[in-house]
């Protein structure tokens, strides 16, 4: 079945995420789509509530890797499932680019998602030196090394991967379908070879990057990519249940 995650990003009010989420949960393509819905920490709880039976799963757009203690502004691996989360994003690009995370923040995060028993999507591709350099994948192999850093191969095993090319996240401009496939490939190679694990199908990668209702049959109709992170066309229910359906071919 394929992911299909909305990341609100810093949009909405408790109210609209609210309103969001009874528009998408009336939906009929649930069943067949493993939907997450990411809002803002303010809303999770009111959102996990709003959920109630519907199967439509719920992440937090970041975590600290602290369970507890003196850390301002921080929120908890617990402390998100504790509100209902199964998902949490890691080292999006915007995090990357605002907060200044680096790999190594990645790693400890994704170390402590799966601890609490998240299951966390790792962000990657977004290397703007690499792209410069006229090739977007170059930044890939380092990324995935050091977030992966300490992580055993069962942890490993845990994490979803989201290929998000900078130059296509909230642009307009998405990426080919064939430099999507370029990159979960690569995605696939390296998490193979960090690993050891025989089967580089088994990894789970994502593209995400100005995904819409009208080009995800560009991406899903091929194989080689498992599902979709989607920001911009997720925010309003509407265009979010018609990317829904489209992804299920309804
Ligand atoms: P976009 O955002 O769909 O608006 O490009 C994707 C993302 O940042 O995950």
């Amino acid at each position: 079945m394929a992911m299909v995650a909305a990341n609100f990003k810093m949009h909405k009010t408790v109210a609209q995420a609210c309103d969001w989420t009874r528009e998408v949960a009336g939906s009929p393509w649930l069943d067949r789509v493993e939907a997450i819905v990411f809002p803002s920490f303010t809303a999770l709880d009111a959102v996990t509530r709003t959920i109630g039976g519907a199967a439509l799963r719920i992440g937090a757009q970041d975590v600290f890797w602290e369970e507890a203690g003196a850390y301002t502004g921080m929120v908890s691996p617990l402390q998100l499932r504790d509100v209902g989360c199964s998902h949490v994003l890691v080292a999006h690009s915007e995090r990357r680019r605002y907060a200044h995370e680096t790999d190594a923040d990645a790693s400890r995060k994704l170390r402590a998602a799966i601890g609490a028993g998240l299951r966390p999507i790792y962000c990657l591709g977004d290397d703007p030196a690499a792209a410069g350099r006229g090739d977007p994948l170059a930044g890939l192999s380092s990324q995935l090394r050091e977030g992966l850093g300490g992580l055993t191969r069962a942890q490993i095993g845990q994490v979803i991967f989201a290929y998000e090319p900078g130059f296509a996240i909230g642009t307009g401009r998405a990426a080919s379908p064939r430099e999507a496939l370029d990159g979960a490939a690569a995605i696939r190679k390296g998490v193979a070879a960090i690993s050891q694990a025989e089967d580089a199908g088994a990894v789970r990668v994502l593209y995400g990057g100005s995904v819409t209702a009208d080009n995800v049959h560009a991406f899903l109709g091929r194989g080689g990519l498992d599902g979709l992170l989607v920001g911009t066309a997720s925010l309003e229910p509407g265009e979010f249940v018609r990317l829904l359906a489209a992804v299920v071919g309804g």
